[in-house]
């Protein structure tokens, strides 16, 4: 049941990203829309509509407002079940509560059987908060981008277009990436200790060491994300059979492998952390690697299977959701 239910998910998540759509999802690549917005800046001669004229384009802003939130839910919305299931397995099989399949047969049987306190429980919450706000952010700042920046006069029509604009500059990508940083941490520290070890009583604070490796992981992930898809492109596209990037590009294919890859880097800081959370006190250091070792490979397969969803089907879910929504208030602008 639980295999039927991932393997459909999966399926689900394959259709629905397609090649070229991941390239527009959050931010993503950041490095190759830069120079050409810049291009397209300079070539502009400067219209006598200065300062004084610009105009802010805040028409029916609550609206577009509600477009992002929306968008940012239902991308939120899908992709924390799969993903709250995932963190929850490495964190059971870590503590030593269950192992990974166990756990993850208990936690698509909790959701189907007991809907109601699947999803309204503190798990799904701090997952479906981490990712709504990060694409939240990234929505919000694409429509203060396109609120700030002046219709401009000399093709009125462009401007209707506006609503719909994404940026991929450095500040939504600072933004973005600060906001799931710190989500993320606050997450991982509630989920340590709501899946660490049972024999324990009170809950203990999640040690600082465990943070700076928690934190470490995510900067690690961040970089293979943004940083390395650009350089690894071009060398992969001339490995790629031409009739595969007909299908997929190869930028599309860095983004997905790049951060894989660093998840047999990152997941043993991740295991680390939770081991120093697990087994606190006098615990050798051989003793630590070795835990670490052993629940390497089930995790980083584990860490891997999380990327699609969290940064391919929730990432095209919200472009897509918010692309439609405010192209339906531009049609519906001036009639
Ligand atoms: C966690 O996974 C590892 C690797 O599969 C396994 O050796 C270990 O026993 C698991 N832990 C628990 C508590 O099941």
């Amino acid at each position: 049941m639980a295999e039927l239910l991932m393997g459909v998910w999966g399926v689900l998540g394959v259709l629905l990203v397609r090649g070229g759509d991941i390239v527009e999802c959050i931010g993503f690549p950041p490095t190759s829309a830069e120079p050409r917005r810049v291009l397209v800046g300079r070539r502009k001669p400067r219209t006598s509509s200065s300062s004084v004229d610009r105009k802010w384009n805040t028409e029916k802003l609550g609206m577009r407002i509600g477009v992002d939130v929306l968008a940012a839910g239902m991308a939120g919305g899908l992709v924390a079940p799969v993903v709250g299931m995932i963190d929850r397995g490495i964190m059971e099989n870590a503590s030593g509560r269950a192992t990974l399949r166990e756990s993850l047969k208990g936690s698509v049987r909790q959701m189907v059987l007991r809907p109601g306190s699947f999803f309204g429980g503190r798990p799904f919450g701090l997952i479906f908060t981490l990712y709504f706000g990060t694409y939240l952010t990234a929505n919000l700042i694409d429509t203060a981008s396109s609120t700030l920046s002046p219709p401009s006069s000399t093709s009125p029509s462009s401007s209707s277009s506006s609503f719909s604009t994404t940026t991929s500059g450095t500040p939504k990508f600072l933004a973005t990436s600060t906001t799931n940083l710190a989500l993320c941490l606050y997450k991982d520290s509630q989920f340590t200790r709501l899946f660490g070890p049972t024999t324990t009583g009170p809950k203990r604070p999640v040690p600082l060491p465990t943070f700076i490796l928690f934190t470490t992981r995510d900067l690690l992930t961040i970089f293979a994300s943004f940083n390395l898809p650009p350089l690894l492109a071009p060398t992969l596209s001339t490995h790629l059979s031409t009739s595969l990037q007909a299908y997929v590009s190869a930028a599309s294919v860095a983004q997905f492998v790049t951060p894989a890859a660093v998840q047999i880097v990152s997941t043993p800081l991740h295991l680390l952390g939770l081991d120093l959370y697990n087994r606190q006190g006098a615990v050798g250091g051989r003793e630590r690697v070795s835990r670490v070792l052993r629940d390497w490979g089930v995790s980083v397969v584990a860490r891997m299977g999380r990327i699609v969803p969290a940064f391919g089907v929730g990432g095209v879910v919200n472009m897509k959701v918010r692309r439609e929504g405010m192209e339906g208030l531009e049609r519906g602008k001036g009639g």
